[in-house]
């Protein structure tokens, strides 16, 4: 799948961010692009942006197996079938265990890997039929668990090993599965994340310039899916941290909690 023209690809979350990168760049590559959110006034503004024939959006929300199941149905109904699918829409969370509420755990969950397991499932016969590719968004959180994301970090392990296995037994069919996980990416992610009573953050506590760009980002993703590779860690950060979590993982609780702690106090 060298070529992206008129290739049918479904990208979830596309409204901002890492997803909006990945519409964008989708559409210069002549592919024909279908994605959705929440919230439907980011949709309406993104079709006004690229105002292009070639890109859908709907209003979804991934954590409702209806919602998935009609969006995916509607994407066919409308270009006939799917050839990539890139599960990319996602939450985080900032806030300790001890005073986490199960509702913050639940609602990452929900839309990390249910979300993920909704629109895959229901996608999946199309992208068999065209030996498509299939895309999970994932984190350096899913190779290393993270302070104050617990719920994020059991949400990308979760997603990492479902689709570990469903590469598995799809080996040598031709469909290709893949997660790929960007390091500190700059986009409303920690804005968005959860507290822990369930409600958005409203603020970062990093410094967002200082990151990869989400274009940057979306571009090494839509290498990786040319090149069918079988993942993707990105940014120097992101693979010292997977490196060090594999050869030395005592030595990495002590550096991971060095970056997100200051007097005791989780400042990241
Ligand atoms: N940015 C980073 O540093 C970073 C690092 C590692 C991994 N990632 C992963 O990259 C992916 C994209 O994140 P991002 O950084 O681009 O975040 P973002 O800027 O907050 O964008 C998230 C997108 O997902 C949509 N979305 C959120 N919840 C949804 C739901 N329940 N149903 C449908 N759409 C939903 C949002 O739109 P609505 O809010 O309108 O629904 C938005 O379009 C996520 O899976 C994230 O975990 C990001």
């Amino acid at each position: 799948m060298a070529n992206f023209k008129d290739k049918i690809v479904v990208i979830t979350g596309g409204s901002d961010g890492i997803g909006k990168a990945l519409v964008q760049q989708f559409l210069a590559l002549g592919a024909k692009v279908a994605t959705c959110g929440r919230t439907k006034s980011k949709l309406d503004q993104l079709s006004q942006e690229f105002n292009s024939p070639h890109l859908i959006v709907f209003t979804v929300d991934v954590s409702k197996q209806a919602e998935c199941e009609s969006f995916i149905s509607s994407v066919v109904a409308q270009w006939g079938s799917i050839d990539i699918l890139i599960n990319n829409a996602g939450i985080s969370m900032r806030a300790l265990v001890k005073e986490t509420s199960i509702e913050t755990l639940k609602s990452v969950m929900d839309i990390n890997f249910w979300g993920t397991v909704y629109c895959t499932k229901k996608a999946l016969p199309f992208i068999e039929q065209n030996k498509g590719v299939i895309v999970g968004v994932s984190s350096i959180a899913g190779y290393r668990g993270l302070p104050g994301r617990s719920g994020y970090s059991a949400s990308k392990y979760a997603l990492n090993g479902w689709l570990e296995a469903l590469k598995t037994e799809l080996y040598g069919s031709g469909t290709h599965v893949m997660w790929v996980c960007p390091g500190f990416t700059t986009s409303n992610i920690r804005n968005a994340a959860l507290d822990k009573n369930a409600n958005a953050q409203g603020e970062s506590p990093m410094d967002e310039g200082d990151m990869m760009s989400s274009a940057e980002c979306a571009t090494h993703i839509i290498a990786a899916i040319q090149k069918r590779k079988r993942s993707l860690v990105l940014t120097f950060t992101g693979k010292r941290t997977v490196f060090m979590n594999k050869f030395f993982p005592a030595w990495a609780d002590k550096l991971v909690h060095h970056f997100f702690f200051k007097d005791g106090k989780l400042v990241k």
